[in-house]
């Protein structure tokens, strides 16, 4: 039986957000906990399924709500753990990235606070294999707008939920206190993992003899 627990956050860290709305917020995550352990226990069993439909059929139901309960769990857990333990000064290898492709820290904060007010649900500073480069993508629900292989790096919600009480229409000042909260220690650990990751996955490509690996006929020029 798949069990998932809520991971646990030190949200006396956060400066500027009362704990009574990080303790709202959580009980959202750990909804989302509830429903992918629901959902990751229905057996994988076609037979099921035989009305599976466009417009509405079981399968359909499961498979929308599997993947807007997965990412509600996952980007809650990237965006409590990037704002919450301290480490609020902007160091480490995440800046060289950050003025190479935003020019300045500065420039990159606020541009990062535009798409977090331009968006309804997540602004996520990612980047990408494809270029290797630093993103900031935007999406307006947790099953929207999500880009496959890019490895997020800092996660902001920016759904009423996450700052109404404490701020209520003022999206804005939630996002330069978000910004404050900002664990970048943090961001550069998931900066170092994307690093170990894309050497691992370069060496794959790279084989020079790949007849030793039968079911692997990767070139260079593939994907
Ligand atoms: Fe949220």
């Amino acid at each position: 039986m798949f069990k998932l627990t809520p991971k646990e956050y030190d949200f006396s860290s956060v400066q500027g957000i009362t704990l009574k709305q990080l303790q709202q917020h959580y009980k959202l995550y750990e909804g989302y906990v509830s429903k992918i352990n629901e959902i990751w226990n229905i057996p994988n069993d076609a037979k099921e399924f035989k009305d599976s439909n466009t417009t509405y059929s079981k399968m359909r139901s499961l498979k929308l709500g599997e993947t807007f309960a997965l990412n509600g769990v996952k980007l809650h857990q990237l965006y409590f753990q990037n704002m919450t333990g301290g480490f609020n000064n902007p160091t480490g290898e995440i800046i060289k990235l950050i003025k190479r492709d935003f020019n300045s820290c500065e420039n990159f904060l606020q541009y990062f606070k535009n798409v977090g007010l331009a968006v309804r649900g997540w602004a996520i500073l990612a980047i990408d294999p494809l270029d290797n480069r630093l993103h900031v993508f935007g999406s307006d629900a947790h099953d929207v707008g999500a880009v496959w292989d890019s490895y997020p790096l800092l996660v902001m919600d920016v759904y009423e939920h996450a700052y109404f009480m404490d701020f209520g229409t003022d999206r804005s000042k939630y996002i330069d206190t978000f910004i404050k909260s900002i664990n970048w220690r943090i961001v550069n650990g998931r900066l170092q993992k994307y690093d170990m990751i894309k050497s691992a996955v370069d060496s794959v490509r790279h084989v020079e003899n790949p007849s030793i690996y039968p079911m692997w006929t990767i070139k260079d020029d593939e994907d």
